[in-house]
């Protein structure tokens, strides 16, 4: 009698134990279920998140190419700087990547460096187009472009160190530039490479009121101000990029549609 009363105690055991055993296979199952939806779910946010991504940079990039097409009405207004800005902001990318810094950081400032001038928008054309010396009144507009600049640009919040850099292109190395008076290393890296490829440039555009300069007395030019007003190292690259470095464009490619020389002009 005990030993059947055992039995079927081993027997209601093993049953209960079988169908907690399957209790926990389905628990389990459950479980695995609702991982692998958690997993989808998790791939699928990680894909919203990259769609998303993809969507701000074109947006981003999108307000870039408008605020662009406004620099280039700029530069229609002014056909002695025509060009100018993708010049700038060609050799300012590759400064920025013999510098060292990662490539969207010199993109940044590549975007800065076309955007640079944009400011003259608020500039009369009567003094854009002037084919003399301004006046210091009219120096004083001319002299408010890089912080109308910075003022365009400033909504943009992805673009906040473009537009310190729009707003300091014109800062020098010892403290003689605007709007800012920054010396030295107080001039933001950025800044200072725009610097460099925008006195370059300017060096060897034409002028309403003189011709450009040829690549060899622009780079004489250069080498009087390194170190004093432009950054000693980021001349001597800018100096290798020109003659030595994957060619951004041929040396001495100057207009010289006025046929004469001037006196070299700062860029403004
Ligand atoms: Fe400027």
């Amino acid at each position: 009698m005990a030993g059947e009363v055992a039995l079927s105690q081993a027997i209601s055991y093993a049953r209960d134990l079988k169908e907690a055993y399957e209790a926990a296979r389905a628990r389990e199952q459950e479980l695995g279920e609702a991982n692998e939806r958690l997993r989808k779910a998790y791939q699928q946010s990680l894909q919203y998140a990259r769609d998303l991504k993809k969507t701000y940079g074109r947006l981003q990039r999108a307000i870039l190419q408008g605020l662009l097409g406004l620099a280039n009405a700029l530069e229609a207004k002014d056909p002695y700087t025509r060009g100018h800005s993708a010049r700038v902001a060609e050799l300012s990318l590759e400064l920025a990547l013999r510098m060292g810094l990662p490539r969207p950081a010199a993109e940044t400032i590549s975007q800065a460096a076309l955007l640079h001038d944009l400011g003259k928008i608020g500039v009369p054309e009567s003094i854009l187009r002037k084919p003399g010396a301004l006046t210091e009144e009219e120096w004083e507009i001319m002299r408010r472009h890089p912080v109308t600049g910075a003022q365009i640009v400033a909504p943009l919040e992805f673009f906040d160190d473009g537009a310190i850099i729009v707003r300091h292109h014109h800062e020098r190395l010892d403290g003689s530039g605007y709007p800012d008076r920054l010396a030295g290393q107080g001039i933001p890296l950025g800044a200072r490479i725009v610097a460099v490829a925008d006195v370059y440039d300017a060096l060897i555009s034409g002028r309403p009121y003189r011709a450009g300069l040829p690549h060899a007395e622009a780079v004489r030019v250069l080498d009087r101000e390194r170190g004093r007003t432009l950054d000693e190292r980021l001349v001597g690259l800018l100096v290798d990029i020109l003659e030595t470095g994957p060619a951004t464009r041929a040396p001495g490619a100057a207009t010289d549609e006025h046929g004469h020389h001037g006196a070299p002009e700062r860029p403004v």
